[in-house]
Protein backbone atom coordinates (compact mmCIF):
# COMPACT_ATOMS: atom_id res chain seq x y z
CA UNK A 1 0.00 0.00 0.00
CA UNK A 2 2.62 2.56 0.54
CA UNK A 3 4.78 1.48 -2.20
CA UNK A 4 2.19 2.48 -4.79
CA UNK A 5 1.65 6.07 -2.81
CA UNK A 6 3.77 8.68 -5.16
CA UNK A 7 5.60 11.27 -3.68
CA UNK A 8 4.14 14.67 -3.35
CA UNK A 9 6.66 16.47 -5.67
CA UNK A 10 5.88 13.90 -8.14
CA UNK A 11 2.31 14.33 -8.25
CA UNK A 12 2.83 17.92 -8.73
CA UNK A 13 4.84 17.72 -12.08
CA UNK A 14 2.35 15.22 -13.60
CA UNK A 15 -0.37 18.01 -12.71
CA UNK A 16 1.84 20.64 -14.24
CA UNK A 17 2.30 18.19 -17.51
CA UNK A 18 -1.30 17.84 -17.44
CA UNK A 19 -2.37 21.49 -17.49
CA UNK A 20 0.28 22.31 -19.82
CA UNK A 21 -0.81 19.71 -22.52
CA UNK A 22 -4.97 20.31 -21.58
CA UNK A 23 -4.03 24.29 -22.55
CA UNK A 24 -2.11 23.26 -25.55
CA UNK A 25 -4.83 21.28 -27.22
CA UNK A 26 -7.77 23.70 -26.14
CA UNK A 27 -5.50 26.52 -28.15
CA UNK A 28 -5.52 23.93 -30.94
CA UNK A 29 -9.12 23.72 -31.12
CA UNK A 30 -9.35 27.16 -31.17
CA UNK A 31 -7.41 27.26 -34.13
CA UNK A 32 -9.32 24.77 -35.94
CA UNK A 33 -12.12 26.80 -36.87
CA UNK A 34 -10.35 29.83 -38.92
CA UNK A 35 -6.54 28.50 -39.43
CA UNK A 36 -5.50 31.48 -36.94
CA UNK A 37 -6.45 33.71 -34.71
CA UNK A 38 -5.21 36.96 -36.91
CA UNK A 39 -2.04 39.02 -37.31
CA UNK A 40 -0.57 39.64 -34.34
CA UNK A 41 -2.09 43.04 -33.95
CA UNK A 42 -5.74 41.17 -34.19
CA UNK A 43 -6.00 41.85 -37.84
CA UNK A 44 -7.47 39.26 -40.21
CA UNK A 45 -4.50 37.32 -42.37
CA UNK A 46 -5.33 37.08 -46.07
CA UNK A 47 -3.32 35.19 -48.12
CA UNK A 48 -3.74 36.49 -52.04
CA UNK A 49 -1.85 34.51 -54.67
CA UNK A 50 -2.55 36.55 -58.14
CA UNK A 51 -1.69 35.09 -61.40
CA UNK A 52 1.21 37.30 -62.53
CA UNK A 53 1.52 41.26 -64.10
CA UNK A 54 0.57 39.98 -67.34
CA UNK A 55 -1.89 42.69 -68.61
CA UNK A 56 -2.58 45.90 -67.50
CA UNK A 57 -6.07 44.21 -66.24
CA UNK A 58 -4.12 42.55 -64.22
CA UNK A 59 -2.08 45.54 -62.68
CA UNK A 60 -5.45 47.35 -62.61
CA UNK A 61 -6.41 44.39 -60.17
CA UNK A 62 -3.49 43.96 -58.15
CA UNK A 63 -3.64 48.00 -56.83
CA UNK A 64 -7.67 47.41 -56.29
CA UNK A 65 -6.45 44.11 -54.12
CA UNK A 66 -4.17 46.26 -52.01
CA UNK A 67 -5.75 49.35 -51.69
CA UNK A 68 -9.21 48.04 -50.79
CA UNK A 69 -6.61 45.71 -47.74
CA UNK A 70 -5.00 48.68 -46.32
CA UNK A 71 -8.76 50.32 -46.18
CA UNK A 72 -10.42 47.46 -44.81
CA UNK A 73 -7.56 46.77 -42.17
CA UNK A 74 -6.77 43.33 -43.37
CA UNK A 75 -3.37 41.91 -43.62
CA UNK A 76 -2.83 41.18 -47.01
CA UNK A 77 0.40 38.44 -47.82
CA UNK A 78 0.68 38.90 -51.64
CA UNK A 79 2.20 36.60 -53.61
CA UNK A 80 3.05 37.02 -57.48
CA UNK A 81 2.26 33.54 -59.21
CA UNK A 82 4.12 34.60 -62.97
CA UNK A 83 1.48 32.99 -64.80
CA UNK A 84 2.31 29.21 -63.56
CA UNK A 85 0.12 26.96 -61.61
CA UNK A 86 2.90 25.37 -59.58
CA UNK A 87 3.79 28.56 -58.10
CA UNK A 88 0.02 28.91 -56.86
CA UNK A 89 -0.19 26.10 -55.20
CA UNK A 90 3.56 26.76 -53.64
CA UNK A 91 1.78 29.93 -52.24
CA UNK A 92 -1.54 28.41 -51.48
CA UNK A 93 0.42 25.45 -49.05
CA UNK A 94 2.82 28.50 -47.68
CA UNK A 95 -0.54 30.07 -46.57
CA UNK A 96 -1.87 26.89 -44.91
CA UNK A 97 1.32 26.20 -43.17
CA UNK A 98 1.34 29.78 -41.84
CA UNK A 99 -1.92 29.72 -40.68
CA UNK A 100 -3.45 32.69 -42.33
CA UNK A 101 -7.50 33.45 -41.97
CA UNK A 102 -8.59 33.24 -45.35
CA UNK A 103 -7.31 32.39 -48.80
CA UNK A 104 -8.23 33.99 -51.84
CA UNK A 105 -6.68 33.50 -54.92
CA UNK A 106 -7.35 33.94 -58.86
CA UNK A 107 -6.45 30.69 -59.96
CA UNK A 108 -4.67 30.75 -63.62
CA UNK A 109 -6.04 27.98 -65.34
CA UNK A 110 -9.31 26.03 -64.44
CA UNK A 111 -8.18 22.17 -63.47
CA UNK A 112 -5.87 20.76 -61.05
CA UNK A 113 -6.79 22.62 -58.05
CA UNK A 114 -8.72 19.65 -55.71
CA UNK A 115 -6.17 18.36 -54.00
CA UNK A 116 -4.74 21.58 -52.89
CA UNK A 117 -8.07 23.06 -52.24
CA UNK A 118 -8.62 19.75 -49.57
CA UNK A 119 -5.97 20.77 -47.93
CA UNK A 120 -7.11 24.40 -47.12
CA UNK A 121 -10.40 22.81 -46.09
CA UNK A 122 -8.94 20.10 -43.83
CA UNK A 123 -7.18 22.75 -42.25
CA UNK A 124 -10.17 24.98 -41.78
CA UNK A 125 -8.60 27.83 -44.05
CA UNK A 126 -11.78 29.01 -46.04
CA UNK A 127 -10.52 29.79 -49.60
CA UNK A 128 -12.19 32.22 -52.23
CA UNK A 129 -12.30 32.93 -55.56
CA UNK A 130 -11.82 35.98 -57.47
CA UNK A 131 -11.42 36.55 -61.43
CA UNK A 132 -11.87 33.21 -62.71
CA UNK A 133 -12.66 30.47 -61.48
CA UNK A 134 -11.99 26.46 -61.01
CA UNK A 135 -14.14 23.10 -62.50
CA UNK A 136 -14.28 21.42 -59.06
CA UNK A 137 -17.04 19.12 -59.21
CA UNK A 138 -16.72 19.67 -55.03
CA UNK A 139 -17.98 22.62 -54.67
CA UNK A 140 -17.77 22.90 -50.68
CA UNK A 141 -13.80 23.66 -51.72
CA UNK A 142 -14.40 26.98 -51.74
CA UNK A 143 -17.00 29.39 -50.44
CA UNK A 144 -17.53 31.80 -53.20
CA UNK A 145 -16.47 33.22 -56.14
CA UNK A 146 -15.92 36.46 -57.19
CA UNK A 147 -15.63 37.87 -60.96
CA UNK A 148 -17.30 38.58 -64.29
CA UNK A 149 -19.20 36.36 -66.86
CA UNK A 150 -17.02 36.17 -69.62
CA UNK A 151 -18.97 33.64 -71.30
CA UNK A 152 -21.65 36.47 -71.58
CA UNK A 153 -18.54 39.18 -72.37
CA UNK A 154 -17.55 36.82 -75.92
CA UNK A 155 -21.61 36.60 -76.53
CA UNK A 156 -21.71 40.18 -76.61
CA UNK A 157 -18.99 40.69 -78.80
CA UNK A 158 -19.90 38.09 -80.73
CA UNK A 159 -23.48 39.76 -81.36
CA UNK A 160 -22.14 43.37 -81.59
CA UNK A 161 -20.18 41.74 -84.82
CA UNK A 162 -23.09 39.87 -86.34
CA UNK A 163 -24.83 43.41 -86.19
CA UNK A 164 -21.84 45.54 -87.49
CA UNK A 165 -21.35 42.94 -90.48
CA UNK A 166 -25.13 42.67 -91.12
CA UNK A 167 -24.40 44.00 -94.98
CA UNK A 168 -21.47 42.69 -95.80
CA UNK A 169 -20.85 40.81 -98.67
CA UNK A 170 -19.31 36.98 -98.63
CA UNK A 171 -17.28 35.71 -96.09
CA UNK A 172 -16.12 37.72 -92.85
CA UNK A 173 -12.88 35.88 -91.69
CA UNK A 174 -12.09 36.25 -88.27
CA UNK A 175 -8.58 35.65 -86.44
CA UNK A 176 -8.47 34.79 -82.89
CA UNK A 177 -6.41 35.89 -80.32
CA UNK A 178 -7.11 33.52 -77.10
CA UNK A 179 -6.19 33.86 -73.43
CA UNK A 180 -3.78 31.36 -71.58
CA UNK A 181 -4.59 28.29 -72.34
CA UNK A 182 -6.82 25.95 -69.92
CA UNK A 183 -7.56 29.55 -68.35
CA UNK A 184 -11.86 30.53 -67.39
CA UNK A 185 -11.81 33.70 -69.28
CA UNK A 186 -10.04 31.76 -73.06
CA UNK A 187 -12.74 29.09 -72.70
CA UNK A 188 -15.64 31.05 -71.86
CA UNK A 189 -14.86 33.99 -74.10
CA UNK A 190 -14.29 31.62 -76.82
CA UNK A 191 -17.24 30.22 -76.19
CA UNK A 192 -20.11 32.80 -76.03
CA UNK A 193 -18.61 34.47 -78.93
CA UNK A 194 -18.54 31.18 -80.99
CA UNK A 195 -22.11 30.75 -80.12
CA UNK A 196 -23.08 34.15 -81.06
CA UNK A 197 -21.49 34.27 -84.31
CA UNK A 198 -22.90 30.80 -85.02
CA UNK A 199 -26.49 32.64 -85.79
CA UNK A 200 -24.54 34.10 -89.35
CA UNK A 201 -22.73 31.19 -91.41
CA UNK A 202 -20.61 33.82 -93.35
CA UNK A 203 -18.88 34.56 -90.06
CA UNK A 204 -16.20 32.14 -89.96
CA UNK A 205 -13.37 31.94 -87.56
CA UNK A 206 -10.52 31.10 -90.06
CA UNK A 207 -7.33 30.62 -87.48
CA UNK A 208 -7.33 30.55 -83.73
CA UNK A 209 -4.51 30.94 -81.40
CA UNK A 210 -3.47 32.12 -77.72
CA UNK A 211 -1.18 34.98 -77.38
CA UNK A 212 -1.30 34.10 -73.53
CA UNK A 213 -3.36 37.51 -72.61
CA UNK A 214 0.07 39.71 -73.12
CA UNK A 215 0.72 42.78 -76.11
CA UNK A 216 4.19 40.73 -77.02
CA UNK A 217 2.22 37.42 -77.54
CA UNK A 218 -0.54 39.25 -79.38
CA UNK A 219 2.05 40.93 -81.74
CA UNK A 220 4.01 37.85 -82.80
CA UNK A 221 0.50 35.62 -83.34
CA UNK A 222 -1.00 38.01 -85.29
CA UNK A 223 2.74 38.70 -87.09
CA UNK A 224 1.35 34.98 -87.98
CA UNK A 225 -1.99 35.38 -88.76
CA UNK A 226 -1.24 38.27 -90.97
CA UNK A 227 1.94 36.35 -92.74
CA UNK A 228 -0.38 33.25 -93.28
CA UNK A 229 -3.75 34.41 -94.47
CA UNK A 230 -4.65 37.18 -96.90
CA UNK A 231 -7.79 38.26 -96.33
CA UNK A 232 -8.58 38.84 -92.43
CA UNK A 233 -11.68 41.07 -91.90
CA UNK A 234 -12.22 40.80 -88.14
CA UNK A 235 -10.15 40.68 -84.90
CA UNK A 236 -10.83 39.28 -81.90
CA UNK A 237 -8.51 39.16 -79.00
CA UNK A 238 -9.77 38.14 -75.61
CA UNK A 239 -7.90 41.07 -74.13
CA UNK A 240 -7.55 44.42 -74.92
CA UNK A 241 -3.20 44.32 -74.07
CA UNK A 242 -3.46 41.28 -77.11
CA UNK A 243 -5.52 43.88 -79.28
CA UNK A 244 -2.84 46.24 -78.74
CA UNK A 245 0.29 44.00 -79.50
CA UNK A 246 -2.09 42.86 -82.85
CA UNK A 247 -1.95 46.74 -83.66
CA UNK A 248 1.66 46.96 -83.98
CA UNK A 249 1.98 44.09 -86.52
CA UNK A 250 -0.91 45.40 -88.11
CA UNK A 251 0.15 48.85 -88.72
CA UNK A 252 3.62 46.71 -89.93
CA UNK A 253 1.58 44.98 -92.44
CA UNK A 254 0.41 48.33 -93.60
CA UNK A 255 -2.94 47.72 -93.15
CA UNK A 256 -5.25 50.20 -91.06
CA UNK A 257 -6.27 49.16 -87.54
CA UNK A 258 -9.97 49.92 -87.10
CA UNK A 259 -10.68 49.99 -91.02
CA UNK A 260 -9.05 47.44 -92.87
CA UNK A 261 -9.28 44.97 -89.70
CA UNK A 262 -12.23 45.60 -87.68
CA UNK A 263 -10.92 45.18 -84.05
CA UNK A 264 -12.69 43.53 -81.17
CA UNK A 265 -10.96 43.20 -77.54
CA UNK A 266 -12.60 42.28 -73.82
CA UNK A 267 -11.43 44.60 -70.52
CA UNK A 268 -11.62 48.35 -71.33
CA UNK A 269 -8.82 49.55 -69.38
CA UNK A 270 -7.29 53.26 -70.43
CA UNK A 271 -5.16 52.26 -73.28
CA UNK A 272 -7.94 50.02 -74.69
CA UNK A 273 -10.36 52.65 -74.42
CA UNK A 274 -7.96 55.29 -76.03
CA UNK A 275 -7.08 52.74 -78.66
CA UNK A 276 -11.14 52.27 -79.38
CA UNK A 277 -11.75 56.26 -79.09
CA UNK A 278 -8.54 56.90 -81.31
CA UNK A 279 -10.82 54.82 -84.35
CA UNK A 280 -7.77 51.81 -84.19
CA UNK A 281 -10.27 49.19 -82.08
CA UNK A 282 -14.11 48.85 -83.09
CA UNK A 283 -15.79 47.48 -79.87
CA UNK A 284 -14.40 46.66 -75.76
CA UNK A 285 -17.14 44.56 -73.81
CA UNK A 286 -15.83 45.67 -70.72
CA UNK A 287 -14.38 43.04 -67.79
CA UNK A 288 -13.77 45.20 -64.46
CA UNK A 289 -10.63 44.25 -62.35
CA UNK A 290 -11.65 46.53 -59.27
CA UNK A 291 -12.52 43.53 -56.93
CA UNK A 292 -10.74 44.96 -54.12
CA UNK A 293 -13.42 46.43 -51.99
CA UNK A 294 -16.06 43.25 -52.44
CA UNK A 295 -13.32 40.86 -52.13
CA UNK A 296 -12.31 42.32 -48.13
CA UNK A 297 -16.33 42.29 -47.42
CA UNK A 298 -16.29 38.82 -48.52
CA UNK A 299 -13.00 38.06 -46.39
CA UNK A 300 -14.66 39.18 -43.05
CA UNK A 301 -17.63 37.42 -43.54
CA UNK A 302 -16.32 33.95 -44.53
CA UNK A 303 -13.44 35.09 -41.68
CA UNK A 304 -16.92 35.12 -38.94
CA UNK A 305 -18.65 32.24 -40.31
CA UNK A 306 -21.18 34.23 -41.89
CA UNK A 307 -22.70 33.06 -45.50
CA UNK A 308 -22.40 34.54 -48.61
CA UNK A 309 -24.15 33.43 -51.85
CA UNK A 310 -21.68 30.78 -53.87
CA UNK A 311 -21.83 33.46 -56.68
CA UNK A 312 -21.18 37.02 -57.32
CA UNK A 313 -20.89 38.65 -60.43
CA UNK A 314 -19.50 42.22 -61.55
CA UNK A 315 -21.48 44.00 -63.46
CA UNK A 316 -20.29 45.46 -66.75
CA UNK A 317 -21.30 46.95 -69.98
CA UNK A 318 -19.63 47.57 -73.22
CA UNK A 319 -18.30 50.25 -75.30
CA UNK A 320 -18.18 51.50 -79.21
CA UNK A 321 -15.82 53.96 -80.34
CA UNK A 322 -18.10 56.84 -79.41
CA UNK A 323 -19.41 55.91 -75.98
CA UNK A 324 -15.28 55.52 -75.35
CA UNK A 325 -14.56 59.20 -76.03
CA UNK A 326 -17.18 60.27 -73.55
CA UNK A 327 -15.98 57.47 -70.89
CA UNK A 328 -12.16 57.83 -71.29
CA UNK A 329 -11.95 61.48 -69.14
CA UNK A 330 -13.60 59.47 -65.87
CA UNK A 331 -11.70 56.04 -66.17
CA UNK A 332 -10.13 54.58 -63.57
CA UNK A 333 -8.40 52.62 -64.49
O1 LIG B 1 -8.95 36.93 -65.89
C1 LIG B 1 -9.15 38.20 -66.44
C2 LIG B 1 -8.28 38.38 -67.63
O2 LIG B 1 -6.93 38.15 -67.28
C3 LIG B 1 -8.30 39.75 -68.26
O3 LIG B 1 -9.23 39.90 -69.26
C4 LIG B 1 -6.94 39.81 -68.86
O4 LIG B 1 -6.55 41.06 -69.28
C5 LIG B 1 -6.14 39.22 -67.76
O5 LIG B 1 -4.86 38.92 -68.07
Amino acid sequence: MRNMRMPMARRRAIAVVAAVLLAGSVAACGNSDTGSDGGDDGKIVLGFSQVGAESGWRTANTNSIKEAAAEAGIELKFDDAQQKQENQIKAIRNYIQQKVDVIAFSPVVESGWDTVLKEAKDAGIPVILTDRAVDSADKSLYKTFLGSDFVKEGRLSGEWLIENKKDAAGDVNIVELQGTTGSAPANDRKKGFAEAIAADPKLKVIASQTGDFTRAGGKQVMEQFLKAHPKIDVLFAHNDDMGLGALEAITAAGKVPGQDITIITIDAVKDGMQALADGKFNFIAECSPLLGPQLMDLAKKVHAGEEVPPRIETEETTFTQEQAKEALPNRKY
